[in-house]
């Protein structure tokens, strides 16, 4: 265990300049108190807005920021499973804005996405979303119209579905991961909004990482006790790798569905963009000391935040297993034998050597794609087309090879749907067989995901790396005739 003292330079005098955690143990450790976004107490209201946040240590300069009411990240909503949810988005920014519910398998109309299933809400405007949440976990929402932007601006939050029987816990805590690019005043950097360098590459990467909207972010916790951590990548395109020292987490869930209890492969985590995890850890320090919090997907370790036990107060330790979260009504129940099988054949970007892919009707050289923004391509085609990529019928089970031809991770996500990953090769990983909204496919590797088109509608596929969205890699498949 690392005492005060034990620790680079920066980290222990901010440790001294803000007093210790003891305030922020006021009130330590209410149940989360469930939002009022549940039908009967009149819809949530969200107003996406510009706001400001201190992204950089205390007494450097704050950032202007776009979110939700202001704030990043955006107010938690914690509800029930099977709870109706209701949202009116009120929208205060400049551009047009919607919300998608990320990992909902929702009702369609509801899904959010500008272009697809509704228009984006124009400056000034609001919009009423109203969906019933099917399965607990740890979900989130963004806005799904120029997200690459809208997300680096800040417009995210957290959407918690609570089981109907919690496991046991003392504390439950949300911690959202970002990276943000800032120039040196402190400013969100503009200029490179947009920038093929980004989009052809690994996207937009920050140079300032933040927990919970906070830089070396502190999180109270009390010795002796059982913590739910659920943890969620909102990063732009950033592959984050989180290590904690002195602590033994157990995975029990992955997007939001349940896993077996298992311990942290490597004593890391990784989380591509819009993944989440769930960990359960018995907090095993002493009282009063720290534990960091690493980020260790590059070349060095960056502290990422501490975990700060209270001084004085502690819980009996909790002794046996961690039992399995209950399961989710997700029918798990694949016809791999009849299935509709597609092939993705993700392509370009940088070093990828594509000539060229059809956009907007006609085939383009690559040269010519570039100026329209565009740099992959799905089985040869730029962006969203009118028709679908697929259409299955209803119950029908889909099983969707993805072939990752390009020198770069993408992270694939499935709107309506939690697909499994059945099959992984060119490689290090094997195929987990776990129930996913967003699967990382690294640089040659091809995976392939299966699932039941239960869900009637357009729904988006697409790699959640918002700039090589923006530039190519997205595409939609229909369920159903008429949606
Ligand atoms: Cu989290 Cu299509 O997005
Ligand atoms: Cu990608």
């Amino acid at each position: 265990m690392t005492g005060p003292g034990g620790h680079g330079a920066g980290v222990t005098r901010r440790g001294v300049l803000k007093g210790g955690a003891a305030l922020a143990f006021a009130g330590l450790v209410p149940r989360a108190a469930r939002t009022q976004a549940v039908d009967g107490h009149g819809p949530l209201v969200l107003t996406a807005r510009e706001g400001r946040a201190q992204l950089l240590e205390d007494g450097g300069p704050d950032t202007a920021i776009w979110g939700y009411d202001g704030i990043v990240p955006g107010p938690p909503i914690r509800v029930r499973q099977g709870d109706r949810v209701t949202v009116r988005l009120r929208n205060e920014v400049p551009q047009g804005t919607t919300i998608h519910w990320h990992g909902i398998r929702i009702d369609n109309a509801m899904d959010g996405v500008a272009g697809l299933t509704q228009d984006a809400v124009a400056p000034g405007d609001s919009f009423d979303y109203s969906f019933v949440v099917p399965d607990a976990g740890t979900y989130w929402y963004h806005p799904h119209n120029r997200s690459w932007e809208q997300l680096a601006r800040g417009l995210y939050g957290a959407l918690i579905v609570e089981e109907r029987a919690p496991p046991d816990v003392d504390q439950d805590l949300l911690v959202v991961a970002d990276d943000w690019r800032l120039d040196d005043s402190g400013r969100i950097d503009e200029a490179s909004f947009g920038a093929m360098r980004d989009w052809s590459h690994a996207g937009r990467l920050g140079n300032v990482l933040t927990l919970n909207g906070q830089p070396f972010a502190d999180l109270p916790v009390r010795s002796g006790e059982r913590l739910r951590l659920r943890l969620c990548n909102t990063a732009n395109a950033r592959v984050l790798q989180f290590r904690f020292e002195d602590i033994a987490p157990v995975v029990v869930a992955l997007d939001g569905q349940p896993v077996p209890p298992q311990a942290l492969d490597d004593g890391r985590v990784t989380l591509a963009p819009a993944q989440r995890a769930d960990l359960m850890i018995d907090m095993t320090g002493s009282p009063g000391s720290r534990a960091a919090i690493t980020e260790v997907s590059g070349d060095g370790r960056l502290v990422a935040g501490h975990f700060v036990y209270h001084g004085a107060e502690t819980v009996p330790a909790r002794r046996g297993e961690i039992p399995p979260l209950p399961a989710n009504p997700l029918d798990g129940d694949l016809d791999l034998a009849d299935a509709r099988r597609v092939e993705l054949l993700m392509a370009g970007g940088a070093m990828g050597g594509m000539a060229g892919a059809m956009h907007d009707g006609e085939y383009k050289p690559i040269r010519d794609l570039v100026k329209d923004g565009m740099v992959w391509a799905f089985n040869g085609v730029a962006g969203r087309t009118d028709r679908p990529f697929f259409a299955a019928r209803p119950g029908e089970t889909v099983v969707v090879r993805m072939v990752n031809d390009s020198r770069w991770p993408h992270a694939m996500h499935v709107h309506g749907h939690h697909v499994k990953e059945l099959a992984r090769a060119g490689g290090n990983s094997t195929a987990s067989g776990d129930w996913r909204d967003s699967v990382l496919l690294d640089r040659d590797e091809t995976v392939t995901v299966g699932f039941k088109a239960d869900n009637p509608g357009k729904w988006m596929l697409h790699c959640h790396m918002l700039e090589h969205q923006a530039a190519g890699m997205a595409t939609w498949f229909r369920v159903g005739d008429r949606a």
